[in-house]
C-alpha cells in the first residue's frame, strides 16, 4: 500500500488523476490540499469536494490552501479547463464541506505525523508546497517522496519558457526545487506524450457513469481529439509514476528555477551535467505511453465498476 498526499488545482487533468488514485487499491489517499491555478481556489476546493463525492474516496480530507502566488499576480487557465474548472464535465454538488484549517498546516501536521511514509504529490502550483517547507522545513525528511508534475527540460506550454505550474508561481518552485529534497519532475517533455487519442477515447467510452460524467467531457473540452494527437493528462502521470516508476525514464539533474528573467521566469533550468553538485531532482524523460494507458484503463475500469 503506498499512503499519498497530493496538492492539486482541479482542473480536468487534476480530475483524471484523482479517478487514477480512486482507481487503484493499491494506493491510500491521506488527504488532498487545493491550490489556487487552473481556476480560482474556491472553485478548485469545490471541484474536489464534488470529486471526492462522485469517485467514491470517502472521508478523505479535503483542505484549502493558497489562493495565489506568493508574490506574483495571479494567472488562471481558465481558457483552458472551463470556467468550471472541468470542462464540459459537470458532477453532483458536493454534500460534505471542506476540512477546517490551511493545506499549509495540513500538509505539515500529516506528514510530521507519519515519517518517511507518505508520498507528497503536487499537481499545480506550489505555493503550499512552498509555504509548508519554510513553515516546517523538516517536511523534506518527513515525506517518504516528493513528486510533481510540472516544468520542462525543453519548451513551457504557457509560453515558450515556462510551463504552467511553474510559472503561475516561479518564487514557490524556487524555494520548493532549493529545499533539500530531490524532486521527481515529471515535465511537460513526457506528459505531453500521454494524449488521448481518438483510440484512447474509445477504450474510455464504454466505461459508465465514470465515462459518461466526467471522463469524456472533461477531456474532450481539454483539446482536440485526433488519430494521432489529442489533449495530454498531464498530472495523471505523476499518480502513474506513483503507481509504477518503471513507467518512465528519470534521470538525475540540478534544476534551477528562473525568478528573473523578463522572458524566461518559471523556466525549470535543468542540468542533466551534474559536475559533483548533488542533483536537487529526478526528471523524467521518457514515458511507455502504452503501458501507461493500459494502467490508467485498468484503473478506470476498476472504477467504473463501482460507481456503476
Ligand atoms: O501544465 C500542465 C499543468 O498545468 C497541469 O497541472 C494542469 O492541471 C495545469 O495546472
Ligand atoms: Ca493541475
Amino acid at each position: 500500500m503506498t499512503k499519498l498526499l497530493i496538492d492539486c488545482d482541479p482542473g480536468i487533468d487534476d480530475a483524471l488523476a484523482l479517478a487514477l488514485v480512486a482507481g487503484s487499491p493499491s494506493l491510500e489517499l491521506a488527504g488532498v490540499t487545493t491550490v489556487g491555478g487552473n481556476v480560482d481556489l474556491a472553485l478548485t476546493t469545490a471541484n474536489a469536494l464534488a470529486l471526492r463525492e462522485f469517485l467514491h474516496l470517502g472521508e478523505v480530507p479535503v483542505v484549502p490552501g493558497s489562493p495565489g502566488a506568493l508574490l506574483r499576480n495571479v494567472i488562471r487557465a481558465d481558457k483552458v479547463h472551463g470556467s468550471s474548472g472541468l470542462g464540459n464535465a459537470v458532477l453532483p454538488a458536493a454534500t460534505r464541506p471542506a476540512g477546517d484549517g490551511h493545506a499549509v498546516d495540513f500538509i505539515v501536521e500529516t506528514l510530521r505525523a507519519a515519517p518517511g511514509e507518505i508520498t507528497l504529490v503536487a499537481i499545480g502550483p506550489l505555493t503550499n508546497i512552498a509555504l509548508a517547507v519554510r513553515k516546517e522545513p523538516r517536511v523534506v525528511e518527513w515525506a517518504r517522496d516528493f513528486v510533481i508534475m510540472g516544468g520542462s527540460y525543453t519548451r513551457g506550454n504557457t509560453n515558450p519558457a515556462a510551463e504552467f505550474n511553474i510559472l503561475a508561481d516561479p518564487e514557490a518552485a524556487a524555494i520548493v526545487f532549493d529545499a533539500g529534497w530531490t524532486v521527481t519532475m515529471l515535465g511537460l517533455d513526457v506528459t505531453l506524450t500521454a494524449l488521448v487519442t481518438t483510440d484512447v477515447l474509445d477504450r474510455l467510452r464504454p466505461l459508465g457513469r465514470l465515462a459518461e460524467q466526467l471522463v469524456v467531457p472533461a477531456a474532450t473540452a481539454y483539446g482536440m481529439v485526433t488519430a494521432d494527437g489529442g489533449p495530454a493528462i498531464h498530472d495523471a502521470c505523476a499518480i502513474a509514476y506513483v503507481l509504477d516508476p518503471s513507467l518512465f525514464t528519470c534521470v538525475p539533474a540540478v534544476v534551477q528555477v528562473e525568478t528573473a528573467g523578463r522572458y524566461t521566469s518559471g523556466m525549470t533550468v535543468t542540468d542533466f551535467k551534474l559536475r559533483d553538485r548533488r542533483p536537487n531532482a529526478l526528471v523524467a524523460t521518457s514515458l511507455d505511453v502504452k503501458r501507461f494507458w493500459d494502467l490508467v484503463l485498468d484503473a478506470y475500469t476498476r472504477l467504473a465498476a463501482g460507481l456503476g
